[in-house]
């Protein structure tokens, strides 16, 4: 990019505000189709790591595109710039030391790399919120799987528009076979150790 100059070597350290905080800051990154029950357990989850003293902040696909990301759509390239900007925000986040939870379907493996290099693999935890089409039709929250198969709602992820299922996942909660609570003590116990002070030492 021509004349612009980001001095990153006069800003403050990640590492100070990590250390003011007593933390480590990570990016847990929520992935899945609609109504799997990704918005659910990210809540959760800020909520029990609040509770525990630990700043976080939520990133979320409905709430970004009410905002920051409003004028996007479903098409792949709206997607991909959906996710680029969801992506560079988290690493805003985790550069302030925060614990950063995004959560967004992020439906193709190509979507995913694009999120895991902007905010760096170290400091990416990829997570598959797995519930099948179908078990997410039935729940169907929103009521937009109805709306769906009515042809009301285009390029819907899972029906007109491809849902690529993980090649890689650091973790995957099976929200269909396991209780509400089964799943956020299997993702609590993932994230706990990897954010304590010291965690990367
Ligand atoms: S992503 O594909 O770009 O990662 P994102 O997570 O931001 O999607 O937004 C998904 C949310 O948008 C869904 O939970 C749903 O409420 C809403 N939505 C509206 N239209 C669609 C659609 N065509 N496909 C999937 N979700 C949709």
């Amino acid at each position: 990019m021509d004349n612009i100059f980001p001095e990153h070597s006069r800003f403050m350290g990640r590492g100070a505000r990590e250390t003011l905080l007593g933390q480590r800051a990570k990016v847990i990154w929520l992935y899945g189709l609609s109504g799997s029950g990704k918005s659910t357990l990210a809540t959760a989850l800020e909520r029990k790591l609040h509770a525990e003293g630990r700043l976080t902040a939520l990133l979320d696909g409905d709430v970004l595109r009410t905002g920051l990301n409003s004028g996007l759509g479903f098409s792949d390239d709206d997607r991909r710039e959906n996710i680029r900007r969801a992506a560079e925000v988290a690493r805003l986040f985790l550069n302030s030391g925060v614990v950063t939870i995004a959560s967004f379907i992020t439906p193709s493996r190509s979507l995913r790399n694009l999120a895991r290099q902007i905010v760096g693999a170290d400091d990416f935890l990829e997570i598959y919120v797995d519930a099948s089409f179908e078990a997410c039709a039935k729940r169907d929250r929103k009521g937009l799987y109805a709306k769906a198969n009515e042809g009301k709602i285009p390029q819907f992820t899972g029906r007109d528009s491809k849902f690529e299922p993980p090649d890689q996942a650091d973790l995957v909660i099976e929200t269909e076979k396991e209780t509400p609570e089964e799943s956020l003590n299997k993702l609590c116990s993932f994230v706990a150790p990897r954010i304590k002070p010291g965690a990367d030492d």
